[in-house]
């Protein structure tokens, strides 16, 4: 199954992720880029899978500052498709691009579009859930410095559009969605995601892009137990929470004292000025 819509061709696979597939794909009549994911079609369930909930939050959020547009989405042979627009790289593939270091004005100016994104989500009564790197893309041509939202496959209603009312408080022994690196405190202990916790993923977000790296990254869960990577990393953003990211309070306070033009920039990888020239203005 090469064609999907009718028009829509697949061309190289772009990443393998928790819920599908993403392909670029070409439309065969415009020969306009698109990205495409995939999702294996369950045999006819009553609830809507989640390539195609995902879908629906696109056509809820497109339109807006930041946010692909929906172009197809629909089910083809054995697979659920969606074709959005094509963009450039994530947050993450840049970060790597870039030796693990992003300027304290780079991280600023991201993070005036990433709050803008993040609160145009919310203002539509969504919570993201699964705010990290590798779900925000640059833009492409024009739009090259513009930081992009994907990925709504976690995504969830937190208040009711007819009664504007926010969805109970809940907590449950299914500890967390997304992905442990940047999920927030409250969804490791299984309480129901609401928009601060987004709020803390972006904060985990941003001290990643100026530190490189995050305490509990390099976490290993120990050997023959039941105990997952999850559950450490839980513990230790726990115990670090009141310490750490205090003790480094002066490190940022010295970092921001800096005349912006003496922070160190990333060594000359080859394609890091893409980011640079990309973000900043
Ligand atoms: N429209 C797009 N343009 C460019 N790259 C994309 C696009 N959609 C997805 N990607 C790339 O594919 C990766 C996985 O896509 P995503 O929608 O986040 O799927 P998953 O649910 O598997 O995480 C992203 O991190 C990004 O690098
Ligand atoms: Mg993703």
């Amino acid at each position: 199954m090469d064609f999907f819509g009718g028009k829509y061709r697949l061309a190289e696979e772009l990443a393998a992720g928790g819920c599908g597939q993403v392909f670029v794909g070409v439309h065969t009549i415009a020969g306009k880029e698109v990205a495409i994911k995939l999702e294996p079609a369950q045999p006819s369930t009553p609830r809507d899978s989640p390539l195609q909930l995902e879908s629906k939050i696109y056509k809820r959020l497109m339109g807006g500052t930041g946010v692909p547009w929906l172009l197809f989405s629909g089910r083809a042979g054995d697979y659920n498709v969606m074709v959005i627009d094509l963009l450039g790289p994530s947050l993450e593939d840049l970060f790597k691009m870039c030796n693990r270091h992003f300027s304290l004005k780079t991280v600023l100016l991201l993070a005036d579009q990433l709050i803008s994104r993040i609160e145009f989500i919310h203002t539509h009564g969504f919570v993201h859930r699964d705010i990290k790197p590798a779900n925000f893309v640059m833009g492409t041509g024009r739009a090259a410095s513009m930081v992009n939202v994907i990925d709504f496959g976690l995504a969830k209603k937190f208040r009711d559009s007819r009664t504007s009312l926010h969805i109970p408080f809940k907590q449950d022994d299914f500890h967390g969605v997304g992905t442990s690196l940047f999920a927030a405190i409250n969804t490791h202990v299984g309480i129901e995601s609401s928009r601060r916790d987004d709020l803390e993923s972006l904060a985990y977000m941003l001290i990643y892009f100026l530190r490189g790296t995050l305490p509990w990254r390099k976490l290993r869960a120990p050997p023959s137990t039941y105990i997952s990577l999850a559950a450490c990393r839980s513990c230790r953003k726990l115990v670090l929470k009141s310490r750490k990211l205090i003790h480094d309070a002066p490190f940022l306070r010295k970092k921001m004292q800096q005349d912006p033009r003496q922070v160190p920039l990333p060594r000359q990888g080859t394609r890091c000025s893409y980011s640079l020239a990309g973000v900043e203005p």
